[in-house]
């Protein structure tokens, strides 16, 4: 089947820019996926709107409003058999998945961390948290890092990073900015075609 493409998923919880990054990359870096589902954690999420504007189908799996871990992993697991996913990107996603469920997807779920791994990472890095950490370190450079998920949080196969130096007056917002602007939004829909080509090749074989 010479026009099939690795069929993905993003997972988002905020504002989705690391999203509108993906879905402008449609066709262009993305030649070997189709962005065809966005799940959201978070009902209000305004990622679900970017998602409705570029005509990608959203859903919400709410933890709080399913009840339990299991629940919330139970409804997403049923998203991603409906719509046929070989692919998920963890967008900005801010809910833990557990270990059962990454055991399900060996390196087909991938995560963009707004710092190099393995500095500020782990439990408890995530968004502004991740750039207030690097400065109160004092590191000169810091970045951002694509990489498959796995059951250690940050802990998997490192895809694509890429560095960005800090400057004197940064707050953790203009940090955040610039990693963004420089690092994240080129790394991963590179790495979603990166990913999506292995998966299409490997299913060829
Ligand atoms: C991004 O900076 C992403 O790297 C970070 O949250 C932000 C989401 O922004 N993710 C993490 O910290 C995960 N540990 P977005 O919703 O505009 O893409």
């Amino acid at each position: 089947m010479p026009n099939e493409k690795a069929r993905i998923a993003v997972f988002v919880s905020g504002g989705g820019t690391n999203l509108q990054a993906l879905i402008d990359a449609r066709g262009t870096v993305i030649k070997s996926g189709e962005l065809v589902l966005v799940v959201s954690s978070q009902p209000d999420a305004y990622a679900i709107e970017r998602a409705k504007q570029a005509g990608i189908p959203a859903v919400v799996a709410c933890k709080r409003e399913l009840g339990s871990q299991e629940a919330f992993e139970a409804e997403i697991r049923r998203r991603l058999d409906e719509y046929n996913i070989d692919l998920i990107i963890l967008a900005g996603f801010m809910s833990i998945l557990s270990e059962d469920f990454t055991r399900r997807y060996p390196k087909r779920i991938i995560n963009v961390h707004p710092a190099l791994i393995p500095s500020f990472c782990g439990k408890g890095y995530y968004g502004l948290r991740v750039h207030q950490a690097a400065l109160d370190y004092g590191v000169k450079v810091t970045g951002a890092t694509v990489h498959f998920v796995n059951e250690i949080p940050d802990g998997g196969e490192i895809i694509l990073q890429k560095a960005v130096a800090i400057r004197k007056n940064d707050t953790p917002e203009t940090l955040q900015k610039r990693v963004m602007e420089q690092a994240e939004w080129k790394l991963l829909p590179r790495a979603a075609e990166l990913v999506s080509k292995q998966l299409l090749n490997t299913k060829k074989e």
